[in-house]
């Protein structure tokens, strides 16, 4: 913006209403003027803590140096070239990625968004396998691209017509609402059983790939209990499906370990990366086994935007590299996301319609009940705490109707963590019955 503008917040509204196609219904009146740390300021100056880090992307916090010195850098090198003209730092970004791997875990491709990783990482895995037929998870979010909205299920992949044929769902592994009326662990994973058995029914070829999230996060914050990932592993080792991780929201440290796979004790054969690898700038990547990035090079993959491989985003992704190493070595969304959790568990005990906190590290959700006997969904509740928590300068966001994810920089500090508590305290105050 060269000059201030005089224009008022509410002229500019109407300005966007008038300019602006709501591509996702209606827009905030909360104006963003500028960001930085845990902090982003309105147009009016108030300051809100920003516990949903921009769009997940701003794990470090918005606005770090190291990623305007990338940029800087990039303009005394190059900021474009052609997505076949590959320069040092994409090949280095490359190398430094797949060491952050276990073997076989070893091919790297640089995309832009989540949902072109989610494209690149099924249809690498299609082409590996030689067959189209894929399974996604219930209340899973992948993206809003075509190919990504199919494995997407959730309302929002409505609207645009039939989605990709070959594609199912199986039950979320959702044990605060079990699907299927069942408890874990005496469950065994019947969530899997059902599931796939549907899928055999309804299949009529084989299935190439598997996609999940390690925490459904659009879908309310679901974590899947311990031993799913290593049933699921099975499962689509016997059958020969690429398992495929989407770790937009947890990868590059936001759960403690650098990916959230670790914590399972499996190994993906497909790991879509994307939101914290640009910190706020179009960097994605996809990560492939030898055998899948093989096989589909065989078949003669292809896929080109006029931003793969851009110069200036791989010195942005080494600088989110080297700040996610630094931050998993010291624990930092460990130590943050035990306080913070201790302190959502408290306002659990302490308020009704707190129904239950879960999530790992700082990719954290609250549930919110009508009442602590029915647990029946309060999503009015959500909504409306969540509007008393921004007029007092916090910033979090509802999904998937009743849950709020609560979802701060990883370098969010102790006293930034105790103010947001006390604010979501007061907000629960306003709605304690009598
Ligand atoms: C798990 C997951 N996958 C994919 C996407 C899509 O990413 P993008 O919005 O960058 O296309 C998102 C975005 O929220 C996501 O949370």
């Amino acid at each position: 913006m060269p000059d201030p503008s005089p224009a008022t917040t509410p002229e500019l509204l109407t300005r966007a209403d008038t300019s602006l196609f709501h591509h996702a219904g209606p827009f905030s009146d909360l104006l963003v003027e500028r960001a930085s740390g845990c902090v982003v300021v309105g147009r009016d100056g108030t300051e809100y803590l920003d516990f949903t880090s921009g769009q997940l992307c701003a794990t470090f916090g918005h606005n770090r140096s190291e990623l305007r010195d990338a940029i800087m850098d990039s303009f005394d090198r190059a900021v474009h070239s052609s997505s076949h003209l590959l320069s040092e730092e994409v090949i280095v970004l490359a190398e430094q990625l797949a060491a952050l791997f276990p073997d076989p875990l070893a091919k790297v491709t640089l995309l832009t968004t989540g949902s072109e990783a989610t494209e690149v990482g099924l249809k690498a895995a299609r082409m590996a396998r030689g067959s189209w037929e894929t399974i996604g998870v219930n209340r899973s979010y992948h993206g809003h691209t075509a190919g990504a909205a199919a494995v997407t299920f959730l309302p929002r992949r409505r609207g645009s017509g039939p989605a990709q044929p070959g594609v199912h769902a199986i039950p979320a592994p959702y044990c605060f609402r079990c699907p299927l009326g069942a408890s874990y662990p005496s469950c065994g994973f019947s969530c899997v059983d059902v599931g796939l058995a549907a899928v055999d029914a309804q299949r009529t070829s084989e299935v190439a790939a598997l996609i999940i999230e390690p925490i459904l996060s659009t879908g309310g914050l679901i974590e899947p209990p311990d031993g799913y990932f290593v049933r699921l592993r099975q499962e689509c080792d016997e059958r020969g499906i690429a398992l495929v991780l989407d770790e937009a929201q947890t990868g590059l440290g936001r759960t403690g370990d650098m990916f959230a796979f670790e914590a399972h004790g499996i190994v993906p054969d497909v790991v879509a990366l994307s939101k914290s690898l640009g910190g706020g700038f179009p960097l994605a990547a996809v990560v492939l086994t030898d055998e899948i990035a093989a096989g589909a090079e065989e078949q003669g993959f292809r896929f080109l935007t006029s931003h793969m491989n851009e110069p200036s985003m791989a010195l942005i992704g080494l600088a989110m590299v080297s700040l996610a190493v630094h931050h998993v070595a010291i624990g930092t969304a460990r130590t943050q996301g035990e306080r913070l959790r201790s302190g959502l568990a408290h306002l659990v005990d302490e308020f009704e319609v707190a129904g239950d906190v879960r999530g790992r590290g700082l990719l954290l959700g609250l549930e919110f009940v009508t009442d602590a006997e029915s647990l029946q969904p309060a999503p009015e509740v959500a909504r409306r705490l969540e509007q008393v928590c921004r007029h007092r300068g916090l910033l979090v966001q509802t999904v998937s109707e009743n849950v709020w994810r609560i979802a701060p920089p990883i370098t969010v500090s102790d006293a930034e963590i105790d103010q947001a508590l006390a604010v979501m305290a007061e907000a629960l105050e306003t709605v304690r019955p009598g």
